[in-house]
């Protein structure tokens, strides 16, 4: 039978320590003002120490898997978007599978940074619009503040910790994930990148000394890359999905700076009361960013069944993925 796929479940996890501005103030030389200008960020969270991006990814699937009524049984694949795994292997997904009890189910992690999410949606798509699988779980999740170089003002006041997860299973033709749009430019892998650790630069007392081991990032090219790719993917999206912007009923862009998501909805046509934020009270947190306001908005009714959404997002690689989606009504849902 010819299907779609959709999102059954979503959910969240938040970590409950807050860092403010007025903390940063007192870490490297900055202001408020400047990171609320600048950014649009007022505050972000910080996972406690004991905490793994296994358990925040384990902590917002169960959240989906229960808004979905499912179970760990019932998942075939699991796909964890992270740049930040407990360890280089195995991965944080097969972590997931095992706490789960998804018994043999497939399980992968996609690093694709902030992009992660989205990209992890596209390939659930295809897997279960194919029949398969019947449910993928696409959970994104990422301790940026782990590889944070906390006396950088240029970094460490942009990043927070989080992870979302949505269920994808299948639906009515016509309803779901109605398009997805994925690409990349390595020529501007210079620009977002954590050198060390890797094949390249293999961990050293030398490669530590050198902070090769952080998060390392010139704004600028990336901001001006986020610009670009952020108008060319939405409209190439839309129109994949056989939709105008006039259709989309709420704007999830990846949430790095107020400016750039403010200049994204006036150069689409999308007014801001149609656009979710929640930048200001999290910060960037990577590929968790469109999960956890997706989950937010579902929660609050900011939006409701049959609603079209829009999902933009850019990051390292450098990378960009788009996804145009339909929120399931109950009617929607193929068992
Ligand atoms: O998920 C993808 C990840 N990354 C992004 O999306 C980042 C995209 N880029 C951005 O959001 C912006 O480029 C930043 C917020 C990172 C920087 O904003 P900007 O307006 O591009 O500032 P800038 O880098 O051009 O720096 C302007 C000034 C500089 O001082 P001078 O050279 O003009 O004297 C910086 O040293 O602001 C200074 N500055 C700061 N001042 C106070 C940089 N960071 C800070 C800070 N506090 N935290």
């Amino acid at each position: 039978m010819k299907r779609n796929a959709g999102i059954w479940g979503l959910g969240r996890f938040i970590p409950e320590r807050v860092l403010t501005n007025k903390d940063l103030e007192k870490m490297v030389d900055t202001t408020d003002e400047w990171i609320v200008t600048r950014t649009g960020i007022s505050e972000r969270r910080i996972a406690d120490d004991d905490v793994a991006t296994s358990d925040m990814t384990l902590a917002a699937t169960r959240g989906a898997l229960d808004q979905a009524g499912l179970n760990g049984a019932d998942v075939d694949m699991i796909i964890v978007a992270t740049v930040t795994p407990d360890m280089s292997f195995p991965s944080t997904a097969c972590l997931l599978q095992d706490a789960l009890g998804a018994e043999g189910a497939a399980a992968f992690d996609l690093q694709v940074g902030c992009t992660g999410f989205v990209y992890g949606l596209a390939v659930a798509e295809q897997f279960v619009a194919s029949g398969q699988a019947d449910f993928v779980v696409v959970a994104a999740g990422d301790i940026l503040s782990r590889i944070t170089n906390w006396e950088d003002r240029a970094t460490c006041v942009l990043f927070g910790d989080a992870a979302g997860a949505a269920v994808v299973g299948p639906c009515r033709p016509g309803t779901g994930i109605l398009s997805t749009y994925l690409g990349s430019d390595g020529s501007g892998a210079d620009h977002l990148k954590m050198p060390g650790g890797g094949s390249r630069h293999p961990a050293t007392a030398e490669t530590v000394a050198d902070r090769l081991h952080y998060l390392h990032m010139n704004g600028r090219e990336v901001f001006k890359f986020a610009v670009r790719a952020m108008g060319r993917s939405a409209h190439e999206v839309v129109s994949r999905a056989g939709l105008r912007f006039s259709d989309i009923d709420c704007y999830i862009p990846h949430q790095a700076n107020r400016r750039i998501i403010d200049a994204s909805a006036a150069r689409l046509g999308i007014p801001m009361e149609k656009v979710y934020i929640n930048l200001d009270r999290f910060g960037n947190t990577s590929a968790a960013t469109v999960p956890t306001a997706l989950s937010e908005a579902w929660e609050q009714g900011v939006i409701s069944p049959g609603d079209h959404i829009l999902a933009v997002t850019f990051g390292a690689g450098l990378s960009w993925a788009s996804a145009a989606i339909q929120m399931l009504k109950e009617k929607d849902r193929l068992a």
